[in-house]
């Protein structure tokens, strides 16, 4: 028997070739973010090997799941979600050949009640593996958006994941710059504590759009270690305000590809 599916107008996964450059907290403020301007916002932690998306949105309990067996996601915070971190202990590790992450997707996909979502952001793991094929494989994606840091290491390996997205025929939606400038919350002074602007130069080079910066800011970090994003707890705070302005330039550029007539249709997910 089909199960009707249902209908998720953008998918854009959250991706960068390096770790710890802050994909998951990214992931978490722009949700909150696009769901403030209204849309309704479902956010997958396709993050198998080390799900955070329950501690930085507060989760402490899991999905419901349906005599059918079908899986409610977890509302919290006004989003949907959905975490491997639902499905395992905390010292448990998932060790998994690529067919079982495969499973895996189709499952978080296929078989979670989403409902009517205008997007679905989808926190990726690092780099350009398994996980990221799967996702391509299985479901049209409106674009990716790709989180780095702005110094160089970071910056050549976030291109490695652009040219992933590129080769599977996915497109960018652009990319951020995260722990950009810090200032000292004490005397005020600016610092490039891992320089500042280069994703923005390697935006312009490789002619894809730039959605902003976000700075360095203990308060980013501490809110999402208290389980409320900044854009939740501190919406009128400067850092917020980044997440929300790079939302709005998200927003822009999936309307811009649909007055292009670039549009994915949208989504029925039916296994
Ligand atoms: N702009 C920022 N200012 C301060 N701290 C930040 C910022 N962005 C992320 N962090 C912190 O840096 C750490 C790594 O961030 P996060 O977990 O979001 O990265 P990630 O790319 O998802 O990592 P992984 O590759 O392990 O999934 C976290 O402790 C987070 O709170
Ligand atoms: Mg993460």
């Amino acid at each position: 028997m089909s199960i009707q599916a249902p209908t998720i107008k953008h998918v854009i996964p959250v991706a960068s070739g390096k770790g710890g450059v802050g994909k998951s907290t990214v992931s978490a403020n722009l949700a909150l973010a696009l769901q403030r301007a209204g849309a309704t916002v479902g956010l997958m932690d396709a993050d198998v090997y080390g799900p955070s998306l329950p501690t930085i949105l507060g989760i402490s309990e899991g999905p419901q799941v349906t005599e059918a067996r079908r899986i409610i996601p977890v509302a919290q915070h006004g989003l949907k979600v959905i975490s491997m971190g639902f499905f395992m202990k905390p010292d448990e590790a998932v060790i998994w050949r690529g067919p079982m992450l495969h499973k895996t997707m189709e499952q978080f996909l296929g078989n979670v009640e989403w409902g009517e979502l205008e997007y679905l952001l989808i926190d990726l793991p690092p780099g350009t593996g398994d996980v990221q094929l799967s996702l391509c494989q299985i479901i049209p994606i409106t674009g990716a958006v790709i989180v780095s840091t702005p110094q160089d290491v970071a910056l050549n390996v976030a291109q490695k994941a652009i040219a992933m997205f590129k080769k599977l025929n996915a497109p960018i939606l652009g990319i951020i710059e995260n722990m950009s400038v810090y200032v000292c919350p004490h005397c005020g002074k600016r610092e490039d504590i891992f320089g500042s602007g280069g994703a923005r130069k390697t935006a312009e080079r490789l002619g894809i759009p730039f959605l902003g910066e976000v700075p360095l800011e203990t308060v980013i970090r501490e809110t999402s270690d208290a389980g409320t994003p900044v854009v939740l707890s501190q919406p009128d705070s400067p850092a917020a305000k980044a997440f929300i302005a790079v939302a709005e330039r998200l927003a822009a550029q999936v309307n811009l590809r649909a007055t292009q007539g670039e549009t994915t249709p949208p989504v029925k997910v039916t296994f």
